[in-house]
């Protein structure tokens, strides 16, 4: 008789640190990572002693779950001197975990870590995510650097362009989501800004899509020249119509190309612009915690008030300077919109060249012209319906950052006459 072997139930030995999602918490560190101060909600997740955390490096909280990629590029930007936002999941002194979003910024001599506890669907989506590279760093012995590459195209496969659009989304969720938690109204500014950055990717996207149009037909009007000089003279006619045809597509594509960079500085302004402001936010929100948590004997309060002061106003100040720039953003908007027109009037010049051809292609009934015409079609086609989308998306766009700014311009009163 074959013993029956009975598998032990799988108990998880994970337990959590908890802590509120009404509790931000912060640590400061050195340049080269080490702890230098916190509040009491880092301490107590932390189940450290303070004497035992200050001056050691902040890989003390290191959790064997996270993968290398992520502290990675968190390193990676601030010793260039900019921010950057990441989930981390932490490890307790008795080995509970605990999850966090860190905005980490660079201050004097040293680094700032605001933490929130996050909720969002895409947090869910991350920790599946970083289960999986952690496994491929395990099996293919990654180094970090080259797993940061990994995550990146990962990132990239799941519709974000690069890491900063990726930690900008996700810190907005973050807030968002947590306001929800909180059941207090959310941030008005944060989610104007949730909108906008959407709608900025979504015209980068389309217009790089339309870009793409233009370049797989490229070769078509080369195709119909070569064509025509085949035919001799009975293709001397269709010849200049295809010579016209390529000189109007090559003024649409740099037209494009310009437009293209146009939209990719638009976008970028608007997902720094979010980032900023969230930040700020948020280092407004810790200093003024820390405010009301008055003196604990190993952090000397009135210094570290201090700190926290003057970056949430350095960081309000870059934000304001971000907003001021979306002003320019609207302008810029308002020139594509011009841009635009230039580019549908010069598609139509295209459409009644192609007439033209495709009349000439009947006329010497040629197989491979009728081919080459048809083909025109279809670029056509999409270019129209492309630029069609793309004035939609830039008024859409015109009229949230509009929406924004007097947002913003509201809050901004609302808190000095607060302050009065
Ligand atoms: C301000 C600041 C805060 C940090 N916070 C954490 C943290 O909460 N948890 C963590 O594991 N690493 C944190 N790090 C990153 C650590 O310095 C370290 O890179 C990471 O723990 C990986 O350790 P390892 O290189 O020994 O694997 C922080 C770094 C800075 C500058």
């Amino acid at each position: 008789m074959v013993a029956k072997i009975s598998k032990a139930p799988q108990i998880s030995t994970e337990h959590e640190s908890p802590f509120g999602f009404d509790e931000l918490f912060f640590s400061r560190t050195d340049s080269r990572g080490k702890i230098t101060s916190g509040n009491t909600v880092f301490q107590r997740v932390s189940r450290f002693e303070w004497d035992e955390l200050l001056e050691k490096p902040h890989n003390i909280i290191r959790h064997p779950d996270m993968p290398r990629a992520v502290f990675w590029l968190l390193w990676d930007r601030i010793r260039k001197g900019l921010p950057v936002g990441a989930y981390v999941k932490n490890r307790a002194k008795d080995g509970c975990y605990y999850w966090v979003f860190a905005i980490v910024t660079p201050i004097e001599d040293g680094y700032l870590s605001v933490r929130l506890k996050p909720s969002s669907a895409l947090f869910a989506r991350v920790q599946q995510e970083y289960r999986t590279l952690l496994q491929a760093e395990k099996d293919e012995e990654l180094t970090p650097a080259r797993s940061a590459e990994v995550l990146l195209k990962r990132l990239n496969e799941l519709g974000f362009r690069d890491y900063e659009i990726f930690m900008t989304k996700a810190l907005i969720s973050e807030m968002l989501a947590r306001d929800k938690v909180l059941e207090i109204e959310p941030q008005r500014t944060i989610s104007l800004f949730q909108d906008l950055v959407l709608a900025s990717e979504k015209l980068l996207e389309t217009a790089t899509a339309v870009a793409g149009t233009y370049h797989d037909f490229r070769f078509v009007p080369l195709n119909l020249i070569i064509q025509a000089g085949q035919l001799g003279k009975d293709g001397a006619a269709i010849g200049r119509i295809s010579n016209n045809y390529s000189l109007l597509a090559e003024e649409i594509r740099l037209a494009l190309g310009g437009f293209l960079d146009a939209a990719k500085q638009v976008s970028d302004t608007i997902r720094e612009g979010a980032f900023l402001l969230a930040t700020s936010n948020m280092q407004e929100e810790i200093a003024n915690a820390f405010a009301k948590e008055g003196e604990a004997s190993e952090i000397d309060h009135v210094n570290e008030m201090e700190h926290l002061n003057r970056q949430r106003a350095l960081y309000s100040a870059k934000a304001l300077t971000n907003l001021e720039n979306l002003v320019s953003v609207q302008q810029e908007l308002g020139a594509f919109a011009e841009g635009m027109d230039e580019i549908k009037r010069l598609t139509s010049g295209l459409a009644a060249v192609r007439i033209m051809g495709k009349v000439e292609a009947g006329r010497l009934s040629s197989s491979v012209l009728n081919d080459l015409i048809t083909d025109l079609d279809s670029f056509q086609q999409s270019l129209s319906e492309g630029l069609t989308e793309i004035q939609a998306l830039n008024s859409e766009l015109s009229k949230r950052s509009g929406d924004l700014l007097e947002a913003h311009a509201a809050e901004t009163r609302g808190t000095r006459a607060l302050a009065a």
